[in-house]
């Protein structure tokens, strides 16, 4: 038997996975489609649930060592790195859905336009931008560990599992 995360750390993993997906396939064009009063409860609503499900992630991922289910011994300053990569993407798929709870309230608030608008839609710019890079990047680090069939693939992907370590 392979070494796993637990059954909820990876629930945590693929839900959030999910949720992103969703929120970038049904991203809005310009701040003006929020003029549908409908799509502005329907998009907080989301992002609500968005952030709310990323922060008790957060909550729950923090007793775990990095690499807590490798099978190989990992440098301990790979593993630190892994951790502060690993927190920026927490810290942008945090503000990914705050920065647009920001610009539903302003919208809402009647700052349609303006300085406070430009900074909230330049945030929320920044974080979707910064999230494709940051997963791509993850992506690429665990597709390197799979290679080096570190198990550490295999702890948190259901799919393309490394062999069994050999019995020495
Ligand atoms: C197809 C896409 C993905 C693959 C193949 C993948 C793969 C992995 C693997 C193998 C681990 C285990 C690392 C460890 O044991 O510490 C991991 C952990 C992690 N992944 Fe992903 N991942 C994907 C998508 C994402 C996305 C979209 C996020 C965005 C938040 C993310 C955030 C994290 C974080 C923060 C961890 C550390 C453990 C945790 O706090 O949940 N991953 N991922
Ligand atoms: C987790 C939730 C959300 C995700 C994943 C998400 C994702 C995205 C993405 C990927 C874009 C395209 C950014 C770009 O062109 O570089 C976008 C744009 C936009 N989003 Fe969101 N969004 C979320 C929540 C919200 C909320 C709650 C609102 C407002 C109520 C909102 C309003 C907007 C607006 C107005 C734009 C267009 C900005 C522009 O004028 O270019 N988003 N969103």
């Amino acid at each position: 038997m392979q070494r796993q995360h637990t059954r909820i750390a990876r629930a945590f993993h693929w839900s959030v996975l999910a949720l992103y997906v969703l929120g970038v396939v049904k991203q809005l064009d310009d701040v003006s489609q929020l003029e549908d009063e409908g799509l502005l409860v329907t998009e907080t609503a989301f992002a609500t649930v968005f952030l709310a499900v990323v922060v008790a992630r957060y909550g729950y991922m923090r007793r775990f060592p990095t690499f807590h289910a490798a099978r190989t011994p990992i440098d301990p300053r790979r593993a630190r790195l892994a951790r502060s990569f690993h927190q920026l993407l927490y810290l942008c798929f945090a503000l990914l859905p705050a920065s647009g709870l920001w610009i539903g309230a302003l919208y809402a608030a009647g700052s349609q336009e303006g300085w406070w608008m430009d900074a909230a839609v330049g945030l929320h710019e920044l974080c979707a931008d910064t999230s494709y890079w940051l997963i791509a990047l993850h992506v690429i680090a665990a597709v390197a560990s799979r290679r080096k069939e570190e198990g550490v693939w295999t702890s948190m992907v259901p799919v393309w599992r490394e062999p069994p370590p050999q019995e020495t």
